[in-house]
């Protein structure tokens, strides 16, 4: 098969490819949710088809697990892991304190729930998610159906006191309909443009009854590992204070380029 990833896809594919040498035979290993996360599912699929790997993994979302059963990686719940090694999953925004914005894809309660269970957390993302502060990007708002319209209002009148740039609240559509989650809650995209102070809004947002979990990912990640579109990957590690730089060649395998939507 001939095929040719485009620089984003590239971008996304070495940061993927990257971040799986992380991955030890044995480990417990959350799966994230999103395109970048996918190619890291079918990465790690390689690697236990080809290679033996033998770990158990925790996706979070139902099309995680579908994929990585596809791929031959067994799948468990976290109840059953209990605790996990490791995580890799995408972001959104990530920032120079390796703080995130995640739930473009409307998984992010699975997806905070299982990187807090996690021992590390390493994220993969093309270069154009690195922002110098959060907040360009929509944080998604997971709420609960019931009285969402009175959560929402709640959420804007709470915005009043925030440092943010604009206040535009909105909830996420699929078409016609309502986003629903994997929990069955809406998500409510925030447009503020800029966010200044992370750990307070992230608070608040928590406080509002309604609320189930918001988009921000503070002091969570340990490791970024940011592609670019021309195969080169940079690895920051936030504890060791490291950047290590690699450069990766795109590798045509029976997995890469089927069925790559989220
Ligand atoms: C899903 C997420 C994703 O990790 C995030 O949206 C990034 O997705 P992609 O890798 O497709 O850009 O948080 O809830």
């Amino acid at each position: 098969m001939t095929a040719e990833l485009s620089p984003i896809d590239t971008a996304k594919y070495v940061a993927a490819k990257r971040a799986v040498d992380f991955v030890e035979h044995g480990m417990r290993v959350g799966l994230g949710t999103g395109s970048t996360a996918a190619y890291m599912v079918r990465a790690l699929g390689d690697l236990v088809r080809d290679e033996g790997l033998r770990i158990r993994a925790v996706p979070t979302s139902t099309r995680t697990a579908d994929l990585a059963r596809e791929m031959g990686i067994e799948v468990i719940t976290l109840d059953e892991a209990g605790w996990l090694d490791l995580t890799i999953d995408g972001a959104d925004e990530v920032d120079g304190n390796l703080d995130l914005i995640k739930g473009g894809g409307g998984a992010l309660l699975h997806e905070k729930i299982v990187a807090a269970a996690s021992e590390r957390m390493v994220v993969i993302a093309d270069i154009g998610k690195e922002v110098a502060t959060l907040g360009a990007f929509p944080l998604p708002v997971e709420v609960i159906p019931f009285g969402w319209k009175s959560t929402q209002a709640q959420i804007e009148e709470m915005l009043i006191n925030m440092d943010v740039l604009a206040r535009d609240t909105a909830r996420r559509m699929t078409g016609d309909s309502p986003f629903v989650t994997d929990e069955g809650n809406y998500i409510l995209d925030l447009s503020l443009a800029r966010i200044g102070d992370a750990h307070r809004l992230s608070m608040a947002l928590n406080q509002v009854p309604g609320v189930v979990e918001n988009g921000l990912f503070l002091d969570t990640c340990d490791v970024v590992v940011l592609g670019h579109g021309d195969g080169r990957v940079e690895t920051r590690d936030i504890n060791a204070g490291t950047i290590q730089e690699d450069r990766l060649e795109v590798m045509e395998t029976e997995n890469l380029f089927t069925d790559l939507g989220n």
